[in-house]
């Protein structure tokens, strides 16, 4: 059965083997996962995503993003593969043919997410991205016709925010995941951040997220295993 806290991703959003190796110990019981971006990959490689697996108590969400022609991203998904991360990602921006690459070489050892549109993005740079108006106008129908694809494609979900949680199930259907940045508790002090397209921990799993992720609100706070329980007791308050 999944509990709150297992709704919850935080972001090793660090540069440093020695600090993310520190927030993995800090905030294993308190978290469902932890994710992996470039920032952290690119100086630690696998072997970190190694041992947070083998330290048993959360799993790993490598989020590289992926945007490449077919072959190349075939080959990089089927090295993910091999690792034991619970997802990876690969943006839906580009064609069909790359999510399906992702996707078939992910071999169901992965569960491959398309990212729609991040979530740091606004109608104006969609506009100056050189997207028609309709998108710039209503990022969500963007984010819909890639989610789309995504699911045409074979993926097992999408990142998208907690906004456009309801409509992608609603079109989709509840098996298809949603993974949603861009959390924010609506507690005095917290900031938005770059983060354009927010909606708090509980608005998001009410609009049927699977996993919200969560980083500068956790990692900022004065006591941060604290603020992750918090988010789960907030999360429990609507499950
Ligand atoms: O909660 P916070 O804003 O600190 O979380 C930032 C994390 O969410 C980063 O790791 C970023 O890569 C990730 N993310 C995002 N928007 C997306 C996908 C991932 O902010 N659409």
């Amino acid at each position: 059965m999944k509990s709150a806290k297992d709704y919850i991703i935080f972001p090793l959003d660090v540069a440093s083997e020695d600090s993310a190796k520190d927030w993995v110990k800090r905030l294993s019981h308190h978290v469902g996962m932890f994710k992996v971006g470039l920032e952290l990959f690119v100086r630690t490689g696998p072997a970190l995503v190694r041992w947070i697996l083998d330290a048993g108590e959360a799993g790993v969400f490598l989020d590289l993003k992926f945007h490449d022609i077919p072959a190349t991203v075939s080959k990089a998904m089927s090295g993910i593969a091999d690792l034991g991360a619970t997802f990876a990602t690969v943006h839906c921006g580009e064609t069909s043919a790359m999510l399906k690459a992702a996707v078939e070489a992910g071999r169901k050892k992965v569960g491959i997410l398309g990212v729609t549109v991040l979530t740091s993005v606004s109608g104006a740079d969609i506009r100056e991205a050189g997207f028609c108006s309709d998108y710039s106008a209503d990022i969500s129908k963007l984010v819909m016709k890639r989610a789309c694809m995504a699911h045409a494609a074979g993926c097992a979900g999408v990142v998208c925010s907690g906004q456009e949680v309801a409509v992608i199930k609603k079109t989709l259907g509840k098996d298809f995941i949603t993974v949603t940045p861009g959390i924010r508790p609506a507690w005095d002090g917290v900031s938005a951040d770059d983060q354009q397209r927010i909606t708090t921990p509980a608005q998001a799993v009410q609009n049927g997220a699977d996993y919200i992720v969560i980083g500068r609100p956790i990692r900022n706070a004065v006591k941060p295993s604290e603020a992750a329980l918090r988010i789960a007791d907030e999360i429990n308050g609507v499950l």
